[in-house]
């Protein structure tokens, strides 16, 4: 069994007279120390597979499992980075981490706690902006806040749910140099998700993709054969990371195609119209419903 593993897993949402089945079948296993990264379109199920990670939602079938035990919720174990900054606005970057730190590890001495919340601020360069308030800070700080928060807790497995997304691309770049170096130092468990295979691949050892939904659901892993450490610059020119990029690209492509061909199929009408409300209903009895084929069109043209 797998560090991590996701069993043949469904989940839906919304009441049984219009429910949305999000994904359907999601297998997925991850080792100790392995840096996953599952890219997928957006709307595709991407918040709901990490949610199943994180213990904030639940499969309706199948499981999810943490060293062979089923995940009952969210647990310190498996910290989550959300997709938006999700600080507490009216505390400042020290006390953001703190409450968190302080939490996780309620027995440590208050001097010990401090100089661990300390380091991790450091960890993200944010030692000149310690006590600043949320707003006071750009997005991507803010981002880095979050993720020294996370890192504090010292989880086993980080789940990242495009914590880079809202960024711009440079400040996208420094956080995705961050998150290598924080995995050099740690070498934790990492599922990343996003929406980017560049970003997938520069940083992770495989990529999964994941199909467009509803019922999405996991491709095949693709392994990325980059040494590292790998450069932004030079991955550019490098003719695996363009043959990985175009097999992540391809099979999204080539599984969103599919969808849209079974879409189509669905719309196709029965060969037969409306009834005509106003004929009088006198033929009731014999009346057989009128079919679209059989129905003859008469042109006629009027001169005025
Ligand atoms: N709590 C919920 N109740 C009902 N529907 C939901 C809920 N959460 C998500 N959905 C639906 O499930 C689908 C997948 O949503 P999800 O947030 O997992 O996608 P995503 O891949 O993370 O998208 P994005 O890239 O935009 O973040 C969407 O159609 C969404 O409307
Ligand atoms: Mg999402």
């Amino acid at each position: 069994m797998a560090f991590l593993e996701i069993d043949r897993a469904y989940k839906s949402y919304g009441p049984a007279w219009d429910r949305t089945d999000v994904l359907a079948d999601i297998n997925l296993q991850v080792e100790r120390g392995e840096f996953i990264a599952i890219v997928g379109f957006s709307g595709a199920g991407k918040t709901t597979l990490v949610s199943l990670l994180s213990g904030l939602a639940f499969p309706d079938k199948g499981s999810v499992t943490l060293e062979g035990k089923t995940v009952t919720g969210p647990g310190p174990e498996r910290g989550l980075v959300f997709q938006n900054y999700s600080l507490l606005p009216w505390l400042t970057v020290f006390e953001n981490i703190a409450l968190a730190v302080d939490q996780v590890f309620p027995k440590w001495s208050a001097d010990g706690r401090q100089t661990h919340t300390e380091k991790y601020i450091e960890m993200v360069n944010l030692t000149p902006a310690r006590d600043k308030l949320p707003r006071e800070l750009s997005g991507g700080m803010r981002q880095r806040v979050a993720v020294a928060r996370t890192l504090a807790m010292e989880p086993q497995v980080l789940l990242l749910d495009e914590p880079l997304s809202a960024l711009d691309a440079l400040t996208r770049a420094n956080l995705q140099d961050e998150i290598t170096s924080i995995r050099r130092q740690d070498d934790k468990t990492i599922v990343l998700i996003t929406n980017d295979p560049d970003e997938a691949i520069l940083l992770a050892d495989r990529v999964i993709p994941l199909t467009r939904g509803p019922r999405a659901t996991l491709g095949p892993s693709i392994p990325v054969n980059i040494p590292r450490p790998r450069s932004r610059a030079a991955i550019n020119h490098d003719p695996v990371f363009k043959a990985t990029r175009n097999e992540v690209i391809e099979y999204l492509l080539k599984s969103s195609d599919r969808q849209k061909t079974a879409l189509t199929k669905k719309l196709v009408l029965p060969d037969i119209l409306p009834e005509d409300l106003d004929q009088p209903r006198i033929l009731v009895g014999k009346r057989r419903p009128r079919r679209r084929s059989e129905q003859k069109i008469e042109k006629v043209e009027v001169v005025q």
